[in-house]
């Protein structure tokens, strides 16, 4: 396994990606589910590991973020923790185990810490989940927050679409993030927003922004790995840059193996015993 490709081995902290906004070095952050994907990721450098509930669509098959379950999540988490050893690890909690009261919120985040060991929990939503994240908070977890493109809310919306055009929804953007920061919140994710509203965001709050389709004026950027990777086929949002093209590259080995396989030429002498 190669090395870390960042000369900066110490463990990423939160107060560590504070201080990285304050001195205007941008946070990469991308998804992982599994062992040995976390363990590259982790080992190119990354700032932070997100154990997304994306892992629904792209570990499960699912169409949405919504069947997750705890169990799950925490399986994936505790999989990434375990091969993480620089990377700020945060686990996403799955739709359903936050929305219905504090009390529970509380349960199910300190549920997944225990298990799991991550570092910091991502919850979707502003002023309607205030109070749980500030219960969150008092037990001494790490919360970052997601406004914009909710996935979690697909139902409500309907669609998948660039949020916050308008600007009533704009402003109540602007207010929940504002309220997050204020409750304690160490960084805040923006999907799928107009960039200038990302930008005024960014401005306006301390704590680190991290956007996925909120343009270049945030503090960071976070994508789906296996999207970036080029692994997912027929999702191509107008913010997804492909660095690899996986599926083929996946594709060509597989094809290539079938085919010795089936001509008799693997295994040779030297594979056998
Ligand atoms: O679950 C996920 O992958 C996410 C990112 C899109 C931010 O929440």
């Amino acid at each position: 396994m190669a090395g870390y490709l960042v000369e900066d081995k110490r463990k990423v902290t939160t107060h560590r990606l504070m201080q990285m906004k304050q001195e205007g070095k941008k946070i990469a952050m991308l998804t992982s589910y599994d062992y040995t994907t976390a363990q590259i990721v982790d080992s190119a450098g990354m700032d932070v590991i997100l154990v997304g509930d994306s892992a629904s669509n792209v570990m499960a098959g699912n169409m949405t973020t919504l069947p997750i379950t705890l169990d799950q999540m925490i399986y994936h988490a505790k999989s990434v923790v375990r091969a993480v050893q620089r990377a700020l690890v945060v686990c996403d909690m799955p739709f359903g185990t936050y929305q219905t009261n504090c009390t529970e919120g509380v349960k199910n985040a300190i549920r997944i810490m225990k298990e799991s060991h991550c570092d910091a929990l991502k919850l979707e939503g502003g002023v309607e989940i205030i109070e749980t994240v500030r219960k969150i908070l008092d037990a001494g977890i790490p919360v970052m927050g997601h406004l914009g493109l909710t996935p979690q809310s697909i139902n409500k919306f309907g669609t998948y679409t660039v949020r916050a055009k308008e600007e009533a929804e704009a402003q109540k953007l602007i207010s929940d993030a504002h309220a997050l920061e204020d409750a304690g919140c160490f960084s805040i994710v923006l999907e799928k927003i107009p960039a200038a509203l990302a930008a005024r965001v960014a401005s306006e709050l301390t704590i680190p922004i991290i956007g996925i389709g909120a343009g270049d004026k945030v503090d960071g950027q976070v994508l789906v790995v296996a999207d970036m990777l080029g692994m997912t086929k027929g999702f191509t949002p107008k913010f997804l840059r492909r660095y690899a093209d996986l599926s083929t590259i996946m594709m060509d080995a597989i094809g290539h193996y079938i085919e010795d396989v089936k001509n008799c030429d693997f295994p040779n002498e030297n594979e056998q015993y």
